[in-house]
């Protein structure tokens, strides 16, 4: 390799390294992805035209052909997204990813088969690629909802450990030559592809956003080892970033939902922790109250928190609770949002929904700096939360959600609740908190009975 195509990688993986700092947090987030974009625009011109390679000008032509018309495609795709679809894209990404280190491995296995290393990385990249790619074509398909149903096989969990220790064993053989030849790659290939459908079909749509963050590092790792297939390290660095920080993301959001990872990988998840409801004893009196009541409680308080939920996000009242938060502002009451790590239905959506209402980023405090806070607050109002500020997570072990870190308002002097109903969140359990003292509950749509909240604060 030449002295400036190693500088490039240097540069390149610099970049790599600076974009996902910037990338921690949303003011930085933008200039961290244009930073890390350019290195990787840099290494890809660097490899192809300072690396000596010996091939005629038409492949030159065909490469950058295919730059351009994917080039083109990701800046369409990416500039029409949706916010709330961004699951979506990503699921899309990491599975041409996937698809990408499989392709690489089926072509250089013909060129590669005497060397045991490069057979072993061929093998890895295969499997990890292929499953990458089918899983996440199939998380895909249930996030846009051309999948709606989850679909269990009876006794899925068994045959899908049976089948990827099956795949182990398979590559396994291959890697020592018990067993060879074209066509063995080929069914590799595809036992891997019914893997990767096998693995993601049973998962409930609610817990996609832990699946998606898993095959984001498994696309990581993918490209990792086509990096060392050619020792090529700015494409090692890039995978392992993308893996590490991918398994990062998914081991805060177990955490965050009160989960183990081999809970997620071995199949106990999706449809279980839902179907872990238990009967609920909790019960009493509630209190109900309507948008006037709160405007007056609102408008004579100093300190007030919202607590955003999955609820606001279906309710699309990002905007009226914006327009709710300014006017209490000038009425010279103190307003923040407290937000917790796995409110909503994917990581960071409360954020990317507030962010879409220019709510200030100031404005949005994490679980553990908000959570002293509620003692010294007037006025809670949660809106289309429910699982996230349920006490039974520090009162109840036998509750499913035990243990999981949630938003303490109940330390608040008053708390108003908005939701529909009396129906539980997404973990299916009754909250006591609906019954507590301190409790109002507003019930309604989120975006109708905000707007009837800010309209009473306005008369006032
Ligand atoms: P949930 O516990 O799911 O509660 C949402 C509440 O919103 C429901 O109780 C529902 O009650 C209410 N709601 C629905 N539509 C509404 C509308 N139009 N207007 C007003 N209220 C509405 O949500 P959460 O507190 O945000 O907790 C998130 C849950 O999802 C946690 O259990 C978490 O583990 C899980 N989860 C999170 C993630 C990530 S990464 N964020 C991923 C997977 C799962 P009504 O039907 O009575 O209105």
């Amino acid at each position: 390799m030449s002295i400036t195509l190693s500088i490039i990688y240097l540069i390149s993986t610099i970049t790599f390294v600076i974009g996902l700092k910037l990338l921690g947090h949303p003011e930085t987030a933008k200039k961290g992805n244009s930073i890390a974009a350019f290195g990787m625009g840099l290494a890809i011109i660097g490899t192809i035209f300072l690396n000596n390679l010996e091939v005629p000008i038409f492949i030159y032509i065909l490469i950058i052909v295919a730059i351009l018309i994917g080039s083109v495609i990701g800046w369409l795709i990416a500039i029409k997204v949706e916010m709330t679809k961004m699951p979506e894209l990503v699921s899309l990404f990491n599975g041409f990813g996937g698809a990408s280190a499989a392709l690489i491995g089926i072509v250089e296995y013909g060129n590669n088969q005497a060397d045991i290393t490069q057979v072993t990385t061929i093998i890895a990249a295969i499997i990890i690629g292929s499953i990458t790619f089918s899983g996440s074509m199939i998380a895909w398909a249930k996030l846009n909802g051309s999948l709606k149903k989850d679909i269990r096989l009876p006794k899925y969990n068994l045959i899908n450990n049976l089948l990827l220790i099956a795949l182990i064993v398979f590559g396994f053989f291959i890697v020592n030559g018990s067993i060879n030849g074209e066509i063995i790659i080929y069914i590799l290939l595809l036992f891997s592809l019914i893997y990767g459908i096998l693995f993601v079909i049973p998962i409930g749509g609610a817990d996609m956003p832990v699946v998606i963050s898993l095959l984001n590092s498994l696309t990581g790792i993918a490209a990792a080892i086509t990096g060392i297939l050619y020792d090529n390290m700015v494409m090692m660095v890039g995978g392992i970033l993308v893996g590490s920080a991918g398994l990062i993301l998914t081991f805060a959001m177990c955490k965050a939902m009160n989960r183990s990872l081999s809970n997620v990988i071995f199949g106990a998840f999706g449809g279980d922790s839902v179907a872990a409801k238990k009967g609920s004893t909790i019960g009493g009196h509630i209190k109900k109250t309507n948008p006037s009541d709160v405007a007056v409680l609102m408008n004579y308080a100093d300190k007030v928190v919202i607590v955003p939920g999955y609820g606001l996000a279906v309710a699309q009242a990002q905007h009226v609770i914006h327009e709710l938060e300014e006017l209490l502002t000038k009425k010279g009451v103190e307003v923040s949002y407290a937000i917790h790590p796995v409110a909503g239905r994917m990581p960071g959506h409360m954020n990317v929904l507030l962010a879409e209402s220019n709510v200030s980023y100031d404005k949005l405090i994490e679980m553990d700096d908000i959570n002293p806070q509620f003692k010294n607050t007037d006025v809670v109002l949660v809106v289309g939360a429910n699982d996230v500020v349920n006490p039974a997570a520090h009162n109840d072990p036998s509750s499913p959600i035990y243990g999981m870190p949630i938003l303490e308002v109940e330390d608040a002097r008053s708390i108003i609740i908005n939701k529909r109903s009396m129906n539980p969140g997404y973990a299916g359990i009754q909250n006591e908190l609906f019954f507590n003292q301190k409790t109002s509950m507003l019930f309604g749509d989120a975006k109708e009975t905000l707007t009837k909240l800010v309209q009473e604060l306005k008369n006032m």
